[in-house]
């Protein structure tokens, strides 16, 4: 991803169990290119070392607010002017109570009152710390004076206790990262960061399957496919950033839920199916997903044994075709629905009667054949296939496909409001 080439964060560290997921943060922007200053508070340090910190971003740390040597190279008000974003991970309660406050009483708070910059916070605390109407007050705040938050997620603490206040995963943050640049860039801030929706897709509402199905045999076992969802996560992330109100269906992956986006968490295809019909009308529909063709008839309540009769007989029914359901809705269709096409052989030819079978507008085709690298791979080169031709693209980027075809649908759409 080249999304954060060249790009100057400043990360402010805070003392919280959650900093060694910031250790994985700073690898991860620096692969995508960006370069990372860190500051870290005195409690940080009790958690993760200034040397891995250092070690990791490959610059000086900055720890103290009166240090001669720093102040003399770099003042904390250089710091925090030199930086593109700054990010707070993991943004303890006193570090988020301080910022609404205007308190600066150490490097990293100083830093915080001091910048012109962006500000992205991923708090991470006790859920009762988090919970607590301080807390809630001071975060109302800081999105009040235009602070930026991605998380914090649901679920178990390293105090045992379980509910909101987890750190928001690395990849997450790279994402509302990628978000908050990309809003800076004259795109709209995504929704859920707050701001105002313009862009190419502004006041459409774009529905999008993405990942595979899984489709039991029994309670422990199911029939799935080598999908990962890069693609579908991709396009709803470029759909999101340019403007659209993003409805997300997705089968199980292991990537995080792209910022501004709403998403349903689906297992099978009849699921799928159904979350698909709850989430119309739509404007847009976009099937990304790998979903699976076949199911097992009848699947088995208990777990299949192995036995005398040897190997169990499986019997496979067809799953409902959600693409071309919703393209051959009656009453309703999305004016414009766009389908996929996964070929390891034949590609356009394939393409084009899937085109003609699912009564789509347009298929998006790939080759996924293992030596392509597609399926589970970051790289894709497709072609564009409608009623008038095609159009083949080079190989790219994932992220850049979801790009350019988000600005190709955009000319597709017709204007006007929401189809109901
Ligand atoms: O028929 P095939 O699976 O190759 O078609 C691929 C396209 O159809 C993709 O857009 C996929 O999301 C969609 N599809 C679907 N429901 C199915 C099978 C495929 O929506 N049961």
């Amino acid at each position: 991803m080249a999304g954060l080439s060249g790009k100057r964060i400043l990360l402010v560290i805070g003392g919280g169990i959650a900093a060694y997921k910031t250790l994985d943060l700073i690898r991860r922007l620096r692969e995508r290119g960006a370069s990372v200053r860190a500051v870290m508070t005195r409690a940080a340090e009790q958690f993760v070392t200034p040397l891995s910190v250092a070690s990791l971003t490959g610059e000086k740390l900055h720890q103290e607010l009166f240090s001669l040597t720093d102040e003399s190279e770099m003042g904390h008000i250089e710091l925090s002017r030199a930086a593109d974003l700054v990010v707070i991970a993991p943004a303890t309660a006193d570090l988020l109570a301080k910022l609404a406050n205007g308190l600066a009483n150490d490097l990293a708070s100083t830093i915080l009152l001091a910048t012109d910059k962006k500000v992205l916070a991923a708090p991470a605390m006790n859920l009762r710390m988090w919970l607590h109407p301080a807390t809630q007050r001071n975060v109302a705040q800081l999105r009040a004076d235009g602070v930026l938050f991605t998380g914090p997620d649901d679920g178990a603490m390293a105090c045992g206790e379980f509910g909101p206040g987890r750190m928001s995963e690395p990849l997450a943050i790279v994402a509302a990262i990628e978000q908050a640049f990309d809003a800076e860039t004259s795109l709209p801030l995504p929704a859920g960061l707050g701001g105002a929706k313009t862009g190419a897709l502004a006041g459409k509402r774009v529905l999008i399957t993405s990942g595979p199905t899984h489709e039991p045999l029994d309670p422990v076992r199911y029939i799935a496919n080598r999908s990962s969802g890069k693609q579908g996560h991709a396009i709803a992330r470029a759909a999101a950033q340019a403007g659209a109100e993003v409805i997300l269906v997705s089968g199980p992956v292991t990537l995080p839920d792209p910022a501004g986006v709403a998403v349903t968490h689906v297992e099978t295809a009849r699921e799928m199916q159904q979350a698909v019909e709850a989430a119309l009308p739509a404007d847009i529909f976009i099937a990304a997903a790998a979903v699976a063709d076949w199911r097992v008839e009848g699947e088995a309540r208990e777990k299949i044994k192995k036995g005398a009769k040897g190997p169990p007989m499986l019997a496979l029914v067809e799953n409902p075709d959600i693409l071309a359901g919703v393209s051959k809705m009656p009453k309703g269709r999305p004016p414009l629905v766009v389908g996929f096409a996964a070929e390891t052989e034949k590609v356009i030819d394939h393409a084009k009667a899937k085109l003609a079978r699912k009564g789509c507008d347009l298929i998006v085709a790939n080759d996924v054949s293992p030596a392509s690298g597609v399926m589970g791979g970051a790289r894709n080169a497709v072609h564009l296939v409608t009623l008038q031709g095609v159009e083949s693209w080079p190989e790219m980027d994932k992220d850049e496909v979801a790009r350019r075809l988000v600005a190709h649908i955009a000319t597709l759409t017709p204007t006007g409001k929401t189809s109901s």
